[in-house]
C-alpha cells in the first residue's frame, strides 16, 4: 500500500531528537526553530518527559473513560493553577481540530444558537465545524459548507460591533486566535480582544480562544488571549500540550454547565496522554518556561529587527514571524539545506519561528548568525 500524498515534504528522515536539535538518518544535526510545527514545547526527548511517559506505559497505557482516572484530576489541577483558571472545567480530547469542534458544539448547546463569528486568515482545523470556521476555501469540502459561519476582518472593531448590533441574538460564539499562526503570525490588538469579550458578554455569546498554537506558554503568557487583560469562556489547546503525544483539551468557564451526552470521547484523557501532559506542565513550572519564552522571544525579536533585508518582524514570546522580500524567496530552503535549520512558513512570504520554549541563548544565537550569513549569501548571488 502506498501512503496518501498529504503534504509536500522535505526529503529528510529525522531519527533522533534532543532539546532543540534533531538528527537525520545520516547523522546530520539540525536546529529545530519550527518545534515540529509548534508541538515541541519542552524540547525533544526531555528526560523528565521520557521517564514519566515510559513509566506510565509500563504501568497502564489506557483504560476507558467509564472509570475514574485520577491522572485527569491531577492534570486539571495543574492546568488550572498554571493558567490561573482554577474554577474552569476540563474536557480532554486528542487534537486541535477536535478541541475546536467540541468548543463550538458546546457553545451551541449552551446558547441554543447556530451562528459563529470567525475571522479572516483564521485556521481552526480540518474537521467539520473547525474547517468551516477556517478562512481557506481550498480545504473546505462541499459537505463542510454552511451558512452558520460569519467571517469578519481580523482586528476590525467596527465590523465586529456592527455585526453584533445586527444579529447579536443569533450568535452562539466568537472563535479567535489571539495570535494567528497559519494565517502568518498576526497579533490581535488589545482593543479587538476587548471588543470580542465585551460583545460576547453583552449578547450572551460564548467567547472561544483558540490557543492550539498560540497557547500553552508559547506567547510568554500561558494563554495569548489573556495578554489583553481579558478572559475567554472556553480555551482550546493541543499542540504543545503533550510535547508530541497527541492530546488536546478545552478549558470551560464555570457558567457553562455540563450535561451527559453533550461531549464524549474514546481516547481523550487516556492514561498515557495525561502522563505526557502532566510531564509538560511539570517542566513548564520547574524550568520557569513562561518567563524564559518571554525573555528569549524578546531577545530574538529585537535581534531580528536589526537584521537588514527582512521585513515586518512580529509576534510575542516564541511565536515569531517575519516577511521575506522576493529576492530572498529561497531563504527557508537555504536555511534548511545549507545551515541545517528548520523553520516554519505561512503563505505567501512569512517565516514562522516556533522553537521549544526552553531554547537556549546559544541556540538562538546559532539561528541568528546563520540567518544573517544566509541573507548575505543570497543577496550576493542575487543582487537586486
Ligand atoms: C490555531 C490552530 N487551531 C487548530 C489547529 C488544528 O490542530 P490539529 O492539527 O491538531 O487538529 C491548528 C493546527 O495547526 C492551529 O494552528
Amino acid at each position: 500500500m502506498k501512503l496518501f500524498d498529504v503534504y509536500p515534504i522535505n526529503d529528510i528522515t529525522i531519527e533522533k531528537g534532543l532539546g532543540s536539535h534533531v538528527w537525520d538518518n545520516h547523522g546530520q544535526r539540525y536546529l529545530d526553530m519550527y518545534g515540529g510545527h509548534a508541538v515541541i514545547s519542552i524540547g525533544h526527548s526531555h528526560p523528565h518527559y521520557v521517564a514519566t511517559v515510559s513509566g506510565q506505559l509500563a504501568t497502564l497505557g489506557f483504560y476507558s473513560n467509564s472509570i475514574k482516572i485520577p491522572l485527569q484530576e491531577q492534570l486539571a489541577q495543574k492546568l488550572g493553577a498554571v493558567s490561573g483558571k482554577t474554577n474552569y472545567q476540563l474536557f480532554l480530547c486528542n487534537s486541535g481540530a477536535e478541541a475546536n469542534e467540541n468548543a463550538l458544539k458546546l457553545a451551541s448547546f449552551h446558547t441554543g444558537r447556530k451562528k459563529v463569528i470567525a475571522f479572516s486568515r483564521s485556521f481552526h482545523g480540518r474537521t467539520s465545524l473547525a474547517v468551516a470556521a477556517t478562512d481557506n476555501n481550498s480545504i473546505l469540502a462541499p459537505v463542510n459548507e454552511t451558512d452558520h459561519i460569519i467571517f469578519l476582518p481580523f482586528n476590525d472593531v467596527a465590523a465586529l460591533t456592527d455585526c453584533f448590533k445586527q444579529q447579536g441574538n443569533e450568535i452562539a460564539a466568537v472563535i479567535v486566535e489571539a495570535i494567528q499562526g497559519v494565517g502568518g503570525i498576526n497579533v490581535a490588538s488589545s482593543d479587538f480582544i476587548q471588543c470580542i469579550r465585551q460583545m460576547c458578554t453583552q449578547y450572551a455569546a460564548v467567547c472561544i480562544a483558540d490557543e492550539v498554537q498560540c497557547g500553552y506558554g508559547r506567547s510568554g503568557d500561558f494563554y495569548a488571549f489573556d495578554r489583553s487583560g481579558e478572559t475567554a469562556d472556553i480555551y482550546t489547546m493541543a499542540k504543545g500540550m503533550g510535547n508530541g503525544f497527541p492530546v488536546g483539551g478545552i478549558a470551560i468557564a464555570p457558567h457553562i454547565l455540563p450535561r451527559h451526552g453533550m461531549l464524549g470521547t474514546t481516547f481523550g484523557g487516556n492514561h498515557l496522554a495525561c502522563a505526557a501532559a502532566i510531564a509538560v506542565l511539570d517542566v513548564i513550572a520547574s524550568e520557569d518556561l513562561l518567563s524564559h519564552a518571554k525573555e528569549m522571544g524578546g531577545y530574538i525579536i529585537d535581534s531580528l529587527m536589526k537584521i537588514p533585508g527582512i521585513l515586518n518582524v512580529r509576534g510575542a514570546g516564541l511565536m515569531i514571524g517575519f516577511d521575506v522580500p522576493a529576492e530572498l524567496k529561497e531563504l527557508r530552503k537555504a536555511l534548511l539545506n545549507r545551515k541545517f535549520i528548520f523553520t516554519g512558513e505561512a503563505k505567501p512570504n512569512t517565516v514562522r519561528l516556533l522553537p521549544a520554549l526552553n531554547i537556549s541563548k546559544a541556540d538562538a544565537d546559532e539561528f541568528l548568525t546563520a540567518l544573517k550569513a544566509t541573507i548575505s549569501e543570497l543577496t550576493t548571488t542575487n543582487p537586486g
